[in-house]
C-alpha cells in the first residue's frame, strides 16, 4: 500500500502527545557515553532537544542531526542549533544521498525512537544499517533505542481491527502499519552480517505513562494516537478517520487505564543495541 510523504510531525504536537520520548533516554544515553571530542550522527533526531543535549557533552566535537520532517528540522534549527550542533533535512532510508553522513568520519551513530519508523520499508531496511556502518570510523559505534518486538501491541491490534471494521482487508490493514518492531535475534544477525560486532542487544518491556488529557485533545491517549497513528489513518478515506480514531481510542483506553489512579500506561517495549564497526 502506498503511503504519503505528508509531514504529520510538529514540535508542539509532539510535546503535547509524547514529550516524554526524548526524556526517557537515560539508559541509551549512558550507552552512548559521549566524549568531549566525539563526532556523533543522530538519525531521526526529531525537533532536536536530545541532539542538543549530546552536543553539549561533545563540547569540542560535532553533532549532526538528520530527520525527514521539514517541520521538525525547522524547529531544531531555530531552537537547538549551535556551533557544534547542526541539523539537516534528510530521509534516512537514503543516507547514501548525504555524503557528509556516509564519509566514514563519525565516532558514533546514534538514534532514539526513530528506527522503527525508518525501517518500515523492507526494501530499504538493511541498507539503513549498511549506511550507518559506512558513516562510522573503524572502531566507531552504532548506539540506538527503538520500538522492539511487541511494542504498543494494544495500539497496533486496535488500529488493525478498526481498519478492518472500516472496510480494509486484513492484508491492507497490516500494510498500513507504519512501524517495524524487531526482536534482538533479527537485530543481532542483521548487524553481524553487515560487519558489526554486537556488544549489547536487549529488549525491555517498559510501560510508559501517557501525558494527561488536555482541553484541545492534543494530549492523553487520543493525542498520542492522533500523532503516532497518523499513517494508519491515511489508509481510510478522510470522512471515516475520526470514527476509526474514536474506536481505537475506546479500545486502547479500556486496556491501558490503571484502576488505582486512572493513569494510562502504554505497553512500550524498547530494543537497545550497541554495535562496534570492526
Ligand atoms: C518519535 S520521533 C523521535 C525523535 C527524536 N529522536 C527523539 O528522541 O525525540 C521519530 C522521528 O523519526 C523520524 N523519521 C521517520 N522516518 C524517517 C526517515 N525515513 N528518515 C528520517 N527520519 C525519519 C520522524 O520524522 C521523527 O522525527
Amino acid at each position: 500500500m502506498a503511503t504519503s510523504n505528508k509531514d504529520h510531525w510538529s514540535a508542539e504536537k509532539y510535546q503535547n502527545a509524547a514529550g516524554f520520548v526524548p526524556k526517557l533516554t537515560s539508559t541509551v544515553v549512558s550507552y552512548l557515553d559521549v566524549q568531549p571530542t566525539d563526532r556523533v550522527l543522530d538519525i531521526g533526531c526529531g525537533d532536536g532537544p536530545l541532539t542538543a543535549q549530546i552536543a553539549a557533552a561533545a563540547s569540542s566535537g560535532q553533532v549532526l542531526g538528520l530527520d525527514a520532517s521539514p517541520s521538525f528540522i525547522q524547529s531544531a534549527q531555530k531552537n537547538h542549533a549551535s556551533k557544534n550542533c547542526t541539523f539537516k533535512l534528510q530521509d534516512c532510508t537514503k543516507l547514501q544521498d548525504c555524503p557528509e553522513a556516509v564519509d566514514g568520519s563519525w565516532d558514533k551513530v546514534f538514534s532514539n525512537a526513530a528506527l522503527h519508523w525508518i525501517l518500515r520499508n523492507p526494501e530499504t531496511r538493511v541498507g539503513v544499517f549498511e549506511n550507518a556502518h559506512k558513516a562510522l570510523k573503524k572502531g566507531g559505534r552504532l548506539i540506538f533505542e527503538q520500538g522492539g518486538a511487541g511494542n504498543v501491541a494494544e495500539v497496533h491490534a486496535a488500529f488493525t481491527a478498526a481498519l478492518i471494521h472500516a472496510g480494509l482487508s486484513v492484508q491492507q490493514a497490516r500494510e498500513a502499519c507504519p512501524w517495524f518492531f524487531p526482536g534482538p535475534d533479527w537485530m543481532t544477525k542483521t548487524l553481524t552480517d553487515i560487519g558489526f560486532e554486537v556488544e549489547k542487544c536487549e529488549l525491555e518491556y517498559r510501560p510508559t505513562k501517557c501525558n494527561p488529557d488536555n482541553a484541545d485533545g492534543s494530549g492523553g491517549v487520543m493525542g498520542w494516537l492522533r500523532l503516532m497513528g497518523a499513517k494508519f489513518l491515511e489508509a481510510v478515506e478522510e470522512g471515516k478517520r475520526e470514527a476509526v480514531l474514536r474506536e481505537v481510542s475506546d479500545i486502547v483506553e479500556s486496556i491501558v487505564t490503571r484502576e488505582e489512579d486512572g493513569s494510562k500506561w502504554l505497553g512500550y517495549t524498547r530494543l537497545r543495541a550497541v554495535a562496534r564497526k570492526k
